[in-house]
């Protein structure tokens, strides 16, 4: 069963307590928080703060989405705020093992977002310690662009190496979703999709629906 991971991106700070808590009425597997630091993307977004004021709203799982650059002298922060799912993008980091470890050993999940300029390849040695791992089909930065093609055979590659090798990672997809992009998406052997503007650009009345409809 395919898990739907709404993003609350384009949710204002005044709006986040009844948009969390409708999507966890709406059936929202997941919350994905996208935390943009103005270094790794030009966009600023949500801190550790807002993690932790979701944390209280919902016992949903949190996708916590770090486009951060550094990310290790903020990770603990993070771990901390209540994240349940903490991705990164390994290029913004050098010591990105050193992420994985630490995320793991506070008996949280630990993910990589594979940039669509990387390649899987970039990021392989990373896979075995990983329990997810999200393909961006639009470049990191803002909600509401095209989603792209040409990243779908990463899902594809990511779904064969995990079944050859028994690893345990889910494969997220992350950009440009909506009802016609999310079949190839599920086609290839994605296993979560987080939604941005298809979803949040409705009125809260029809968020079962989508939800129900992605799914
Ligand atoms: C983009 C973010 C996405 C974004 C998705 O940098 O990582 O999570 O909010 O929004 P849509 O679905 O509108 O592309
Ligand atoms: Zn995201």
């Amino acid at each position: 069963m395919i898990k739907i991971s709404p993003s609350i991106l384009n949710v204002t700070s005044d709006k986040i307590e009844e948009e969390v808590k409708s999507l966890d009425k709406a059936g929202a597997d997941y919350i994905h928080i996208d935390v943009m630091d103005g270094n790794y993307v030009d966009n600023m977004s949500f801190g550790p703060e807002t993690v932790k004021e979701i944390r209280k709203l919902t016992s949903k799982i949190l996708d916590v989405h770090l486009m951060i650059k550094p990310v290790k002298p903020s990770i603990k922060e993070y771990i901390e705020a209540g994240s349940d799912i903490i991705s990164f993008h390994p290029e913004a980091d050098e010591n990105s093992e050193e992420v994985i470890n630490i995320i793991n050993k506070s008996n949280k999940s630990a993910g990589v977002a594979i940039h669509p300029k990387i390649e899987i390849s970039e990021i392989a040695s990373f896979l075995p310690k990983l329990q997810q791992v999200i393909v961006m089909t639009v470049v990191p930065g803002f909600g509401g662009q095209k989603f792209m093609n040409d990243q779908v055979n990463k899902i594809k590659k990511l779904y064969e190496i995990r079944e050859n090798n028994n690893y345990d990672y889910k494969i997220s997809v992350d950009g440009g979703i909506n009802n016609l992009t999310k079949e190839e998406c599920i086609r290839n052997g994605v296993d979560i999709l987080a939604v941005g503007s298809y979803l949040m650009s409705r009125n809260k009345s029809e968020y079962k629906q989508v939800i129900n409809s992605l799914k």
